[in-house]
């Protein structure tokens, strides 16, 4: 765009927001641009924040007018640069839609812009005896649009389901400036597609999110969290399936490393938890009983030579010891990390991490591997500390490889951003692939929302190219 044409273009948009509400100056754009773990450095035309859905929709239109690319963004805390401008496009930010419109203890719901931060959503629940059933360590700033968008999981996914499975409702703006509305205050509602589903992981490519209703839960009365030492992942899942047999509810059931248990003691100067050191962590957030301490110090007993050595604590300082991996990873590392989050069935985890770690010590020798997950999910995060920027397309190809050998998926809970992109084949077949493009052209024929991510639409199908409608004028 010429600069004439930019500095019109800005204009349209402070007559919109407001221009207050319109960053231009580098100082101001800069933290829309850079992913948190300083992979992902882009730049923008303009970084616009809406106040309200209308807004949203003069700012679509005016975007679609100019054939300038949208990318919308929440907390900023994806890990796979999805919301990011890599190529100029408006970060199109949810900040001040930010209002929790209604708790319905009844319906058990919950009404909020996309702007409203997880743990605001938890705060609102909890006021009224409810728990919101969405939970990740990057709570304080993740937006319910970006846990929708990229159908976030969490440490909770193993009790109530991945974000899409909590989503009742939605508002959206798409990208001709149309407002979907689907807001039923209950789950029975059966008309045709389930748009809401496929705006869920639809990364910005489909709509903007504007407004979610989620559904929320009745809480568990009484919560333990133990933390075990284990010789092997097989001990692990033995014990999470000892304790669902001895009665409890498993609220949450995460795996840690050894390494990278000592990595979190060192950056956030804490001690061991456990009198003695194992190759693997399990913690396990219980519930489902009046006396959950007693129910898991005696499968604790029964597990024998399953477990080195464990604890057991009431509230969420163990929590702690899990929570820290990410910033752990992120302060090591001498480069941004290559973070690969990915699944595989529960039963091949160990096979699948056993060979990984070999592999890279063998292939890789300078590059520091930290697993860490979500272990009855079979999601594991796959952290490459060191690795050389030059190196990082190919060992995650060869990590996506191993992933692809253990029947596994390339992306669990993240979604494919940018960085998994170029390998989303090893993840989708070619007709699932197009059938993915086909939607995504009919619903955005101008191809300005979130243009470079997920299958990039830059030659839609054939098929629908010659069939699709013209773009209306307006
Ligand atoms: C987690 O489970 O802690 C998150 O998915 C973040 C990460 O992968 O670093
Ligand atoms: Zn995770």
């Amino acid at each position: 765009m010429s600069p004439e044409a930019t500095a019109r273009f800005v204009r349209a948009l402070s007559d919109i927001v407001g221009k207050a509400h319109v960053f231009t100056d580098p100082d101001m754009t800069a933290r829309y641009v850079i992913d948190w773990t300083g992979r992902w450095h882009g730049g923008t035309t303009a970084v616009v924040r809406p106040g309200r859905t209308e807004e949203v929709v003069g700012v679509m239109r005016l975007c679609r007018e100019f054939g300038i690319g949208v990318v919308a963004q929440g907390g900023n805390t994806g890990l796979v640069g999805g919301s990011i401008p890599m190529h100029g496009e408006i970060v199109l930010s949810s900040e001040r839609l930010d209002a929790i419109e209604a708790v319905d203890p009844i319906a058990r719901t919950l009404a909020a812009g996309a702007g409203t931060t997880v743990a605001e959503a938890q705060t609102a629940a909890q006021r009224v005896g409810l728990t919101f059933g969405v939970d990740l360590a990057s709570r304080d700033s993740a937006t319910l649009g970006g846990i929708v968008a990229t159908n976030a999981g969490g440490v909770r996914v193993i009790k109530y389901g991945d974000t899409r499975a909590q989503l009742l409702g939605i508002e959206a703006v798409t990208s001709d400036g149309s407002v979907l509305t689907r807001w039923k205050n209950f789950t029975k509602d059966n008309v045709g597609y389930h748009l809401p589903g496929l705006l869920a992981g639809s990364e910005g490519t489909l709509a903007v999110i504007t407004k979610v209703l989620m559904k929320l839960h009745v809480p568990p009365t009484r919560t333990e969290v133990m933390l075990a030492g284990v010789e092997t992942i097989e001990s692990a899942l033995a014990l999470t399936d000892a304790l669902r047999r001895a009665g409890l509810t498993i609220e949450a059931a995460e795996l840690m490393t050894d390494d990278g248990m000592t990595l979190v003691l060192q950056h956030r100067k804490l001690r061991h938890p456990l009198g003695d050191s194992a190759p693997y962590y399990l913690l396990v957030e219980a519930s489902g009983s009046p006396d959950v301490a007693t129910v898991l110090l005696e499968t604790l007993e029964q597990a024998g030579d399953l477990v080195v050595d464990a604890t057991l604590e009431h509230g969420d300082r163990l929590w702690e010891f899990r929570e820290s991996h990410t910033e752990s990873v992120n302060a090591a590392s001498v480069t941004p990390p290559v973070k690969l989050d990915v699944a595989t069935p529960v039963a091949e985890l160990e096979s699948f991490i056993g060979v990984l770690r070999r592999e890279i010590d063998s292939v890789f020798p300078s590059v520091r591997l930290i697993v860490f997950g979500h272990l009855a999910d079979g999601n594991v995060h796959v952290n490459l500390l060191d690795a050389d920027p030059a190196v990082a397309q190919r060992i995650t190809e060869f990590v996506f490889e191993l992933v692809v050998a253990h029947n596994g998926s390339i992306s669990a809970e993240h979604g494919v951003g940018r960085s998994k992109a170029p390998w989303i084949h090893l993840g989708r077949s070619a007709v699932d692939i197009d059938l993915m493009k086909a939607i995504r052209h009919g619903v955005d024929p101008a191809h300005i929302l979130n243009p470079h991510i997920l299958p990039a639409n830059s030659a839609p199908p054939t098929a629908v190219a010659r069939s699709s409608a013209r773009i209306p004028p307006r």
